[in-house]
């Protein structure tokens, strides 16, 4: 990859322009004009089996392009045996710390061979090429050993993330007909056990498609053990060294599956490929981190959601890099605890979320004081927009004013990061609160409704316009809702559902979500999938679920609940269905406030007014409601509001 880039690097730079952002868009440039040869070379940092033919062929059906069609590779290669056959081998992979203090520390070597022997494990159980192994567990080693065995045989992993409860697991499972499901006995979340494997218990009694329950010990809890369903993982596992054949894969082949929420009750199966994902992991975090060797990588988010996989697992691994898994709650057992494992392990690059700054905001800056936090050079941002204030104070405080921060936009269905700035590459002049520019690949635009280009200070939908390699290549067992979801609205040019503002820098400015998503505590969470959720209780007649805005959490659902005959508004109900919401979605989805109405605002043809509703929590006037669904007057929706403020007055 050096190399191109440096060829790149030293063409001529035209006048007048930054000369860092003249080196970006020069390496764009070429990205986009001759992709073939641009990604090979980046590829070629990787190992692969085979390289016939093409490494992009257009494709006529969306997402428009094959990347690595007849190419061979293996992610669990590429991410482990690569490093133990040269100096990699004894250099740590993961320093490992509980919420309790214990530490573990797992070396390339000592990780190819867990990976290895649960490969083994699993290969015994029955486990082959293009099966569903779902996994569900805390954040200890094992989730991205279990992750990597399972792409070592070809299988197929879908991670749910552990905080989700039995109903959404069980959905989970059903949408993807896993045979397998990877848990423990329990896990730890501020000295609070959980019981893991009861959860999966209650998942299991909705599901068909499980054979079997491979369980791991972590919290010495007593759990329920069916015979001929679940075996201990201990009992299983190899005392010797087995060495398990990678599966040789094509590049399209799905490396795994991660459900998000789109704009339906149903979450959506994110299907990735191998080829493409695993050059875009490697990729992104090689230009945006500028990592290399001597970097101590610290991503908190929880496996479970895709900056995990992307940024905890694959990217970090595949560069040979040391990282850092901490299992428990940033602020747990006191706000300095991330303050303390940056201290103790000299961590050089650190990368989180908005509403991790917030929280660790409100605790104020004694506890940042307290920690040497010297040894940072690179700051990152995922999940929501940063706004500049938040910016600043990540910037004073965490980064000491010294260290770039990289607010890096990007998706579940994208891979890995789209825009943001690249240090790795070139640092552009930053601007707080502006994601900058898009990676070399990513052909990011800013639309109108009719699709036509918005002009600079003009808002309007990020799309991307041309395939990458990071895309993913369909949502699992359901391709016409990926067609219809991500290449309908502008035929042949990917939606990604955000607004967004470019400036006469060409810089983008992220606006948040267009579409019913919320994004809570930075998890990503459909207004839908909470209305089915409140609908399948027996009270519930109709639901509508809004997004408010909060200062820590960016958004929080609030739900306006119409009952069924029989049902009285009262404290209990109340409570009764928050808890009920705890229990089906899980604990990151309970409702800020529930309003129990009459009716709900509709329109004529009986679409929710949700405009209203958010004027409504939002404590504004119907004046400052700048759109109205398309079918309502100014006056009805006027009258709605008036009617609905008076319900709840
Ligand atoms: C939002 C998370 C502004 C956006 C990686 C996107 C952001 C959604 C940023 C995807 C950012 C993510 N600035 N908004 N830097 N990063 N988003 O699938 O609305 O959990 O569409 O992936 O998060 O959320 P997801």
């Amino acid at each position: 990859m050096e190399e191109i880039i440096e060829e790149i690097k030293a063409l001529p730079l035209s006048k007048n322009i930054h000369p860092d952002v003249n080196i970006l868009k020069s390496i764009y440039r070429k990205s986009l004009e001759d992709s073939e040869s641009f990604w090979r070379k980046i590829a070629e940092d990787l190992f692969w089996y085979e390289k016939n033919g093409p490494v992009y062929e257009p494709k006529e059906t969306p997402p428009y392009a094959y990347w690595f069609k007849q190419w061979k590779t293996n992610l669990s290669y590429n991410a482990l045996d690569r490093h133990i056959e040269n100096w990699r081998k004894n250099k740590v992979a993961y320093y490992w710390e509980s919420e309790s203090g214990e530490r573990r520390t797992l070396t390339y070597y000592d990780l190819c061979k867990e990976v290895n022997r649960f490969a083994y494990v699993l290969k015994n159980l029955g486990i082959k090429k293009g099966d569903r192994v779902t996994i569900y567990m805390p954040m200890i080693p094992e989730l991205p050993i279990a992750m990597l065995a399972t792409v070592r045989l070809g299988a197929i992993h879908s991670v749910v993330f552990s905080g989700f409860a039995a109903h959404a697991l069980a959905d989970r499972i059903n949408d993807c007909q896993s045979k397998i499901v990877i848990t423990t006995d329990g896990a730890f979340r501020r000295g609070r056990l959980i019981d893991t494997k009861g959860i999966v218990d209650d998942a299991l009694n909705h599901t068909k498609s499980i054979e079997k329950v491979l369980v791991i010990k972590r919290a010495g809890n007593d759990v329920n053990i069916m015979e001929d369903r679940d075996y201990w993982y201990h009992e299983l596992v190899p005392s010797t060294n087995p060495y398990i054949e990678p599966e040789r894969v094509e590049g399209i082949h799905p490396s795994f599956i991660l459900y998000t929420s789109g704009t339906t009750g149903k979450p959506k199966g994110i299907t990735h490929g191998t080829g493409g994902y695993m050059v875009w992991a490697y990729f992104t975090l090689k230009t945006v981190f500028g990592a290399d060797d001597k970097d101590i990588f610290w991503c908190t988010a929880d496996i479970g959601w895709i900056t995990g996989h992307t940024y905890v697992v694959y990217g970090p691994l595949l560069m040979g890099l040391t990282s850092i898994i901490y299992e428990g709650a940033p602020d747990y057992p006191r706000p300095d605890r991330w303050w303390s494992i940056i201290e103790d392990y000299g961590v050089t690059i650190f990368y989180t979320s908005p509403t991790a700054i917030r929280m660790h905001m409100k605790y104020g800056e004694e506890w940042i004081k307290r920690h040497d936090l010297s040894s940072l050079r690179v700051l990152g941002s995922v999940g929501e927009p940063i706004n500049p204030e938040v910016w600043n104070w990540y910037y004073k405080y965490i980064g000491q004013e010294r260290t770039p921060i990289v607010d890096t936009w990007w998706q579940t269905e994208t891979g890995g990061i789209m825009i943001s700035p690249q240090p790795g590459l070139a640092l552009v002049p930053l601007k707080p609160g502006s994601a900058t520019l898009p990676l070399p690949g990513v052909d990011a635009d800013v639309f109108r409704e009719d699709g036509t280009p918005a002009k600079p200070g003009e808002k309007g939908y990020l799309v991307i316009k041309k395939p990458w390699p990071g895309c993913l290549i369909t949502i699992w067992g359901d391709n016409d809702r990926f067609v219809n979801s991500y290449y309908r609205r502008f035929p042949g040019v990917y939606y990604t559902g955000d607004f967004a503002v470019r400036d006469n820098d060409g810089y983008f400015w992220l606006l948040g979500r267009a579409d019913e998503i919320l994004k809570v505590a930075g998890h990503r969470i459909g207004t839908a999938e909470l209305e089915a959720a409140f609908l399948s209780h027996k009270a519930v007649a109709e639901a509508a679920v809004i997004g408010k805005s909060d200062p820590v959490k960016m958004q929080v659902p609030v739900a306006f609940i119409v009952l069924r005959p029989g049902y009285e508004p009262s404290p209990q109900l109340r409570m009764e269905l928050t808890k009920y919401i705890k229990e089906t979605i899980g604990p990151i989805a309970t409702p800020q406030t529930i309003y129990f109405v009459e009716k709900l605002p509709k329109t004529r043809s009986g679409k929710i007014m949700r405009r209203i509703l958010i004027a409504i929590v939002e404590n504004k006037n119907i004046g400052d409601i700048t759109t109205i669904e398309d079918e309502t007057s100014i006056e009805e929706a006027k009258r709605a509001y008036e009617e609905l403020k008076t319900m709840l007055s």
